[in-house]
């Protein structure tokens, strides 16, 4: 479970971007966020992999303050697709790699099953050896989005949290 317990944060120099905000996020719940530009939903989205901590008010994962979950036990556990979804210039499967290096490629390819690429990917006429990025093939926004989610988390992976635009 996700808990926000009356979270202020405000980045220096700013009005606060979240004001008492308190909430949970019960175990296999699916929750969306929405509101106008500025309302600190990417904000909300940024504190439960601890990009920032919340200024006051605390942020728990199963009754944990975040702050004394161990920070690679949240990265394993947190992942996290942003509104700058951005891939290396490498083929994609190395890409894929970045968050697993000692992923089989049947598990990349289970990955990419579940985040809906795998079909897409294979269409490329170098599959997974496809070079992207800056002088490689290019992807449109959604499908390196798409191509991220794999990246951000395999099946199994407790917590994603999207702070995805459209
Ligand atoms: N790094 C930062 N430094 C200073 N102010 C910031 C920073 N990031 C966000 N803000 C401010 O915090 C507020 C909330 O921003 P946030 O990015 O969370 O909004 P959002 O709801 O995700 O907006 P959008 O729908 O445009 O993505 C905005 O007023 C923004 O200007
Ligand atoms: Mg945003």
């Amino acid at each position: 479970m996700i808990q926000f317990f009356q979270v202020y944060k405000t980045y220096p120099a700013n009005i606060p971007a979240l004001i008492n905000i308190s909430f949970k996020i019960e175990q296999g719940d699916f929750v969306f966020v929405t509101g106008p530009s500025g309302a600190g939903k990417t904000t909300i989205t940024y504190l439960i992999p601890r990009l920032y901590d919340p200024t006051q008010g605390r942020v728990l994962l199963d009754g944990h303050d975040l702050r004394q979950v161990a920070l690679d036990s949240l990265a394993e556990n947190v992942g996290m697709v942003t509104q700058e979804t951005y891939l290396f210039h490498t083929s994609l499967g190395e890409n894929l790699r970045y968050a697993k290096p000692a992923a089989t490629q049947s598990e990349l390819e289970e990955a990419c099953r579940a985040a809906n690429i795998h079909d897409f990917i294979q269409s490329l006429p170098e599959g997974y050896e496809t070079v992207v990025g800056e002088r490689g093939y290019r992807l449109s926004g959604g499908e390196t989005d798409g191509a991220h989610l794999p990246v951000a988390g395999s099946p199994g992976d407790p917590v994603l949290s999207f702070g995805v635009g459209a």
